[in-house]
């Protein structure tokens, strides 16, 4: 059995000071050893002031992107030994808004990824359709392509150590949710792409949903056997429509 994940994107909606109040409100409610793992991902100036909240807690800290290189002159990036050194656990790589509207492609994307796992930093490898090439029958077509570049260049087993999101780019932050039916054939499309590989791996693999989740749509969404939790945006920066997410998850 998966265990169950939420893990809340605060993209660049939060002040410093908001930020600190709401981590400490989220790491105050899942202090119990929840019964989904919950993650969060703040923006870089952030994550020193979030390592000290989350330490000695079961709150997962991770960052919403990071360098395709190991160190070097990259100015303005920040690399994946630096995130460790802050305790974070996890990381975005390839969400949509760096994919459409900053240009990272699937062959950076997958430097990113490959940079996670070396350091030991679980990536959340979001994939995703846009709503032409949805409208086009191309949904399967793009999401296999997006996956099939992270195996090429850092194998199948690097799975074992991964989280993939699918987040339908139409969905995200439009409040329009797929509906779990939707969500559901791509994630269990997702989890067959990796099974060609491993079935094992494909079979631990956690798939997360986000785009547009909300207290209300998410025990739907959550109920459905390949959906293993959320990628949650918005819906994150109130403590309670997050924590009412979280407690939607499988057990
Ligand atoms: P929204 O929940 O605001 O649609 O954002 C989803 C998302 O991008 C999470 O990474």
């Amino acid at each position: 059995m998966r265990r169950s994940m939420v893990v809340a994107n605060w993209k660049m909606y939060v002040s410093r000071a908001s930020a600190r109040v709401l981590l400490r409100e989220i790491v105050d409610a899942v202090s119990e050893p929840p019964s989904c793992e919950v993650g969060v991902c703040a923006p870089y100036v952030y994550i020193p002031d979030c390592a000290e909240i989350v330490q000695g807690t079961c709150v997962l800290l991770g960052a919403q992107n990071l360098s395709d290189h190991k160190d070097g002159p990259y100015t303005g990036e920040i690399s994946a030994a630096m995130l460790s050194e802050f305790g974070c656990r996890l990381v975005l790589v390839g969400h949509a808004e760096r994919r459409y509207l900053y240009g990272e492609n699937n062959l950076s994307v997958a430097a990113r990824y490959l940079k996670a796992i070396e350091y030991g930093i679980a990536p959340i490898l979001c994939v995703g359709e846009t709503l032409e090439q949805r409208e086009q029958g191309r949904t399967f077509q793009a999401i296999a392509e997006q996956l099939d570049t992270v195996i090429s260049i850092a194998g199948i087993d690097s799975f074992t150590r991964a989280v993939v999101g699918y987040e339908p780019v139409w969905a995200i932050g439009s409040g329009q949710t797929a509906s779990a039916e939707q969500a559901q054939e791509v994630h269990a499309f997702i989890r067959s792409q990796i099974a060609s590989h491993s079935p094992r791996i494909a079979e631990s693999l956690r798939i997360l949903y986000g785009g547009s989740v909300k207290p209300k749509s998410a025990p739907e969404l959550f109920a459905m056997p390949d959906i293993d939790g959320g990628l949650i945006g918005v819906a994150a920066l109130n403590k309670q429509s997050f924590l009412e997410i979280c407690n939607a998850v499988k057990v």
